[in-house]
């Protein structure tokens, strides 16, 4: 798909503590992830501890919050003309809480992925994100979970996935403990891998699916 000779240019989109943005930045230092870069990093909270891991890392942070317009509709195109300002190749959503702009789905077609804590069809969709997505699989008594890194398409967790990575429940888990197990043992291996595969032309659509070139074991 993105191969190049320049480094792929990526945009992370971020609302809370951006351990999955650490996770890429470090990926990117210690040569897990090849040919890419982080232009920018945008969050909807000026809050975010996430803007500070861009800036201790000499990163650009835009803040594109809904509080500070009239309507939706001004919102979403501020976002899009932030995101765009960056002329990204892929756009990463590391935990980005804020329903995607149409406009801006159209225009990054299979060039935007997201992280996703759970084995996507299980707990995703519609109010289904960070801790609830945890509370929802202990509440059903499930014993493995998991992650997934996915296209954005229209519906919500619905396009094509690209890496998943399964991880037990155990015995006693609250919440917080088994959100902190998915990220550790899945999400921050996966966000990155998918990102150095896309960077280096290994990952192609088709229809809804998505074919991996040489996939080394995570
Ligand atoms: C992560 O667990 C990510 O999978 C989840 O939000 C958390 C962000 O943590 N995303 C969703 O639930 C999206 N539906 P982070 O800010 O520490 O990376």
């Amino acid at each position: 798909m993105l191969r190049q000779d320049a480094p792929m240019k990526m945009v992370v989109m971020v609302s809370g503590g951006g351990t999955n943005l650490q996770a890429i930045i470090d990926s990117i230092k210690n040569g897990q992830i090849t040919n890419a870069e982080i232009a920018g990093v945008i969050s909807n909270n000026k809050n975010a501890y996430a803007l500070k891991r861009a800036e201790e890392n000499g990163i650009p942070g835009r803040c594109v919050s809904p509080k500070d317009y009239a309507s939706r509709k001004e919102f979403n195109e501020k976002l899009l003309e932030t995101v765009e300002a960056f002329s990204p190749d892929l756009v990463v959503l590391a935990g980005f809480l804020v329903v995607i702009p149409p406009a801006m789905i159209e225009r990054y077609r299979n060039r935007m992925i997201n992280i996703h804590p759970s084995l996507i069809p299980s707990f995703c969709g519609k109010g289904y994100y960070g801790l609830k997505v945890h509370e929802a699989a202990l509440a059903r008594g499930v014993k493995v979970v998991g992650a997934t890194v996915h296209f954005v398409d229209e519906g919500t967790d619905t396009g094509p996935i690209i890496l998943q990575k399964a991880v037990e429940v155990q015995q006693g888990d609250t919440p917080e403990i088994l959100q902190r197990r998915v990220m550790e043992q899945a999400e921050w291996k996966i966000l990155p891998r998918a990102i150095d595969l896309i960077a280096n032309g290994k990952v192609q659509v088709v229809e809804n699916r998505t074919i991996i070139e040489e996939e080394d074991a995570l």
